[in-house]
């Protein structure tokens, strides 16, 4: 009889690529906490793409289109990273809400607001992303080194352009 498409699955998958076990685990609970993040960062950064009002409305649709397409591509690929050193990729709405370190965010808020709340999630998962990247490259898993590299430079890059939007406002804040 075949085997059922579910009696299939497995937590962990065989390989040996010169990563030790226990560093490849640790690496995926961690990528699995940055995906979450990026999940609701994703999320957000595509409900104010939806709901963003007044002058700079054009700018920040724009923007934020782009945004949330590259998050989108990136956590798949933190995903398919987790599953390709041995682990699951995490599931569960509400778990990813739970491990995200990017606040939820229902209702609506004036374009400043979700203009600087987006420039300072980014920053956020470029800060979570650094240590990873760091146990990365002490265990020698120099893919995952280099992917989280580049998602810092894509979240840095994202949070200069959201800011420049409004940096206006964000001078006159500081000089308050
Ligand atoms: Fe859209």
């Amino acid at each position: 009889m075949a085997i059922a498409a579910h009696e299939t699955a497995s937590t962990e998958l065989p390989m040996d690529t010169g990563v030790d076990r226990d560093h490849r685990r640790e690496l995926a609970t961690e990528l699995g906490k940055a995906l979450a993040s990026c999940y609701v960062l994703y999320h957000k950064t595509h409900a104010y793409h939806w709901n963003i009002t007044g002058p700079l409305f054009y700018s920040v649709h724009k923007l934020t289109d782009e945004q949330y397409e590259d998050i989108a591509k990136a956590i798949d690929d933190i995903a398919e990273r987790i599953r390709s050193i041995g682990f699951a990729a995490p599931t569960g709405l509400g778990n990813y809400l739970q491990e995200s370190i990017i606040e939820d965010a229902p209702g609506i808020k004036s374009a400043g607001d979700m203009i600087k709340e987006l420039a300072e999630d980014n920053q956020a998962v470029a800060r979570q992303l650094r240590p990873i990247i760091h146990k990365a490259e002490e265990v020698e898993d120099v893919y995952t080194a280099d992917l989280l590299t580049a998602r810092i430079g894509a979240h840095e890059e994202a949070s200069w352009m959201l800011n420049a939007l409004v940096v206006d406002k964000l001078e006159s804040a500081a000089a308050a």
